[in-house]
């Protein structure tokens, strides 16, 4: 393996790339739309509680095992699981690093071409006197122009996605202090303040300012009166825990590979914490404050439940800007959009990176040529999603990789690095250059704790029952009239169950193969490295 010399530049870039890693459009997307499906408080207390025993022991393993990785000159998952244990399989596990940043790059940068889009409309007034229905329906064309309804918005969907992947590898052909590094620097800030500047505006909007109908703060009220019932609850457990997962970027392959490019006895400890609670901040102080109290200020709590998604940002929210003004209607809508442009660009920067890095250190590729590699894949993978959003697709893509793969990878990397590797040197591995004391109880919730949580999410998620109802299910088995799984359950998926639309089965088929593929092309690329690696030690 080619051994790189590239560096972080310095430590407070290092944490404002980590955190710009994991603060994404998870953060402001889905974080707020799972809060509402799950009951608001009631899902607060699952998820504080997965960040603490799964999420925080995560990322100081995928900090070790980059940087115990980056010593041996490994920047991606494949060649750092391998050299943890004896067992030639374990570098098939790390494929998974690659996979899920590769095909999640893909449909991210869909999204994020979205936000830029509009930011383009919010400056050039395209929402001006448009009322709810058309703001939505500017939202279904912008899509359509993406599946060959050229009618609208011709090609729109096609040019921002072109101009965010470019943008995304001109950065990354620029490397690590001076490409990724220096972004951060730049657009992290940025993402803060305007964070402030909207959750400062939205949590000000009472009954009557700006055409308020209702104190905002009643939205703040609900994500944050906690409801205990919850705790007995699995569905929302699920829901919390995968939230983790995506907003932290665990079990992706690209914390690792940041961490990769430390020095043997720089701090991981306090580092990896420090991006953690940037994106916690962030994701519950910041991104709770914005969509959720808007949203109730205009139209009402109970109207909360009729949000869901990604819709909520795109199809409401240019249309509530609207009574802010002419000019604050402009600025609501560049610092909401410019926002999550910000935050998903710094995401999607963290998932190239391990992909080129992969192809750098095991066929000795140059950087910019691996820039090209990863652009032409994001490219032809993202092509579904786009053209096929409507038949499945893109939800197919976000499904396997974006969180059944985050689940898997996870349980396997924490099991060789714990269990295999051994706890002992796990330890030392993350305490090694430590500037803070982590205490000895971690070193117990990393050995049993952690992984039996990701065990529980893990095996909760491939049988899921209809609805989240757990205990029903459970009689409804003890009756002898079978488990009813849900259709969104693992298992339910596989087998199409409760699919009634049977039209766009073949898209999710055909989705799926293409994934199969791209995991098997990395696995066979990766054996092709480890055998061009044998040849040259020999
Ligand atoms: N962690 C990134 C996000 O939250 C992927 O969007």
């Amino acid at each position: 393996m080619s051994q790189q010399k590239e560096r972080w530049a310095s430590r407070i870039g290092l944490i404002l790339a980590v955190a710009g890693n994991a603060v994404g459009l998870g953060n402001f997307l889905r974080f707020p739309a799972q809060a509402i499906d799950n009951g608001g408080g009631a899902f607060i207390i699952p998820y504080l509680i997965s960040f603490a025993l799964m999420g925080i022991p995560l990322l100081w393993v995928e900090w070790a095992i980059g940087r115990h990785g980056g010593q041996y000159g490994h920047h991606s998952t494949p060649g750092m699981l391998d050299v943890l244990g004896k067992s030639p399989l374990f570098k098939y596990f790390g494929v998974f690093g690659i996979f899920t940043n590769l095909v999640v790059a893909a449909y991210y940068c869909y999204i994020e071409s979205w936000t830029l889009g509009y930011v383009w409309f919010s400056i050039t007034g395209a929402f001006n006197g448009m009322n709810t229905d058309q703001v939505a329906q500017h939202f279904k064309n912008y899509l359509d122009s993406g599946q060959g309804n050229f009618l609208n918005l011709p090609g729109t969907a096609f040019i921002f996605f072109g101009i965010t992947v470019t943008l995304n590898l001109w950065i990354l052909s620029k490397g690590i202090s001076a490409g990724i590094e220096k972004a951060s620097k730049i657009l992290m800030p940025l993402l803060l303040v305007f964070g402030v500047f909207l959750a400062i505006r939205a949590l000000t909007l009472t009954e009557g300012t700006m055409g308020a109908q209702h104190d905002a703060i009643e939205g703040l009220n609900f994500l944050w009166t906690p409801n205990f019932n919850s705790l007995w609850d699995p569905k929302v457990w699920l829901a919390a825990a995968g939230q983790i997962f995506f907003t932290l970027s665990v079990g992706m392959g690209s914390i690792q590979c940041y961490a990769a490019y430390l020095r043997k006895k720089d701090d991981i400890a306090l580092n990896s914490v420090s991006a953690g609670f940037t994106n916690e901040f962030v994701e519950v102080v910041l991104g709770g404050s914005v969509v959720i109290p808007i949203a109730v200020a205009y139209l009402g709590l109970a109207s909360l439940t009729s949000f869901s998604g990604f819709g909520m940002s795109f199809m409401t929210l240019p249309n509530l800007f609207q009574y802010w003004g002419p000019v604050f209607s402009v600025i609501g809508g560049v610092v909401w959009f410019g926002l999550l442009f910000f935050a998903g660009i710094t995401s999607s920067l963290a998932m190239g990176q391990p992909v080129m890095a992969f192809f750098q250190d095991s066929f000795n590729i140059p950087r910019k040529k691996s820039v090209f590699i990863f652009g032409a894949l994001v490219i032809i993978l993202a092509i579904p999603t786009i053209i096929l959003y409507d038949h499945g697709a893109f939800d197919e893509f976000d499904f396997w990789a974006g969180t059944f793969s985050l689940v898997v990878f996870a349980l396997a990397e924490s099991i060789i690095f714990i269990w295999i590797f051994g706890i002992d040197k796990a330890w030392e591995e993350i305490n090694r250059g430590a500037d803070i004391k982590i205490p000895i109880f971690f070193k117990y919730v990393l050995k049993y704790v952690t992984p039996t949580f990701i065990l529980i999410i893990f095996l909760g998620s491939l049988i899921s029952p209809v609805g989240g109802e757990w205990s029903q299910a459970f009689s409804q088995l003890f009756s002898g009239n079978g488990w009813p799984l849900a259709p969104d359950s693992v298992i339910g998926k596989i087998f199409h169950i409760g699919v009634e639309d049977r039209d766009n089965i073949w898209v999710t088929n055909l989705t799926r193969m293409l994934l199969m593929s791209v995991y098997l092309l990395f696995g066979y690329l990766t054996y092709k490295a480890w055998k061009l690696k044998l040849k040259k030690e020999k």
